[in-house]
């Protein structure tokens, strides 16, 4: 039996941290400001943003949403963007994914000032992140960071599996897990013998956006397992990659789905902004 590692209590923390934060810029007439774009009528993009603008205006953080229908333009996209790198009292923002397919997701993402880039999706700051001196990463890939740490498992050493090479997941969370000194494997949808790398590792992170990819069997005895997955079930129900009943048998601790990495994702998107805005104001937060 394994122990559950929970989101809902590990995102609190950070979240602690994030008031904190926030009170110390107020203190210096700087609120920050969270500023989401979003395009479309993605219903999972629209549950995701409200809870994002939600939670940014209860750390005391002021939320701005710019938003165009499923028929916006490229053009249309690119002046929303160049609009929130002007707007003073815009810290921090991001480009809610999926775009529309007439939008050209790349050259939008290049447009976010990197200092602005409170996602860590452009390629300036994966770049960085690939040096070891990161400015913003990705907050999934900080939040699955976290939920390891809460384990206290040390890292260093560990063979360290990442199924799914994603920009915004897979790939920042390899390099994280790099930088911590782990053995790391990239697998994904061509790799030949799936089952062979779930069962070395010690630290395996899913998140490939498919229910039931890794069977509980294959899960190491002992492994921590962060599901990254947030999949909708033929009866409405939430699951993510991995199969949780099987694999909460084998792994010394798991994530559960919902309630495990989602709300990390939020918590560390709040931390980014904060960030943002002390660089941005040259007031420092940290003691
Ligand atoms: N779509 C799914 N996850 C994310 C995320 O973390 N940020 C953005 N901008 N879009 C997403």
């Amino acid at each position: 039996m394994s122990e559950l590692i929970s989101g809902k209590a590990v995102s609190k923390l950070v979240l602690r941290q994030v008031r904190a934060g926030v009170e110390t810029l107020k203190a210096h007439g700087i609120t920050p400001g969270l500023g989401i774009i979003r395009i479309g009528n993605n219903p999972a993009s629209e549950v995701y943003v409200r809870t994002k603008l939600k939670k940014a205006k209860k750390q005391g953080m002021n939320a701005k949403l710019l938003q165009l229908g499923d028929d916006a333009t490229h053009e249309q996209v690119m002046a929303l963007v160049d609009q929130m790198n002007q707007d003073p009292a815009i810290h921090g923002f991001i480009v809610q994914l999926p775009l529309p397919k007439q939008v050209d997701e790349d050259v939008v993402l290049k447009a976010v000032l990197p200092e602005k880039d409170v996602d860590g999706f452009h390629p300036y700051n994966l770049g960085l992140l690939m040096t070891g001196e990161p400015a913003f990463v990705p907050a999934t890939a900080l939040g699955v960071m976290s939920l390891i740490d809460s384990t206290g498992v040390d890292i260093k050493g560990k063979q360290a599996v990442v199924v799914g090479r994603s920009n915004i997941v897979g790939k920042p969370t390899a390099m994280m897990l790099l930088h911590r000194h782990a053995t790391v494997t990239i697998c994904h949808s061509r790799t030949t013998n799936l089952k062979e790398q779930v069962a070395r590792a010690e630290i395996l992170v899913v998140s490939v956006g498919r229910a039931n990819v890794i069977p509980g069997e294959w899960v190491r005895p002992g492994a921590i397992v962060i599901d990254v997955g947030i999949n909708r079930t033929a009866d409405g129900k939430l699951t993510g990659d991995v199969d949780f009943e099987g694999a909460k048998e084998r792994a010394g601790f798991i994530t559960p789905v919902p309630g495990g990495v989602g709300p990390m994702t939020v918590a560390h998107l709040m931390e980014n902004t904060v960030r943002a805005a002390s660089i941005q104001s040259g007031i420092r937060i940290d003691g």
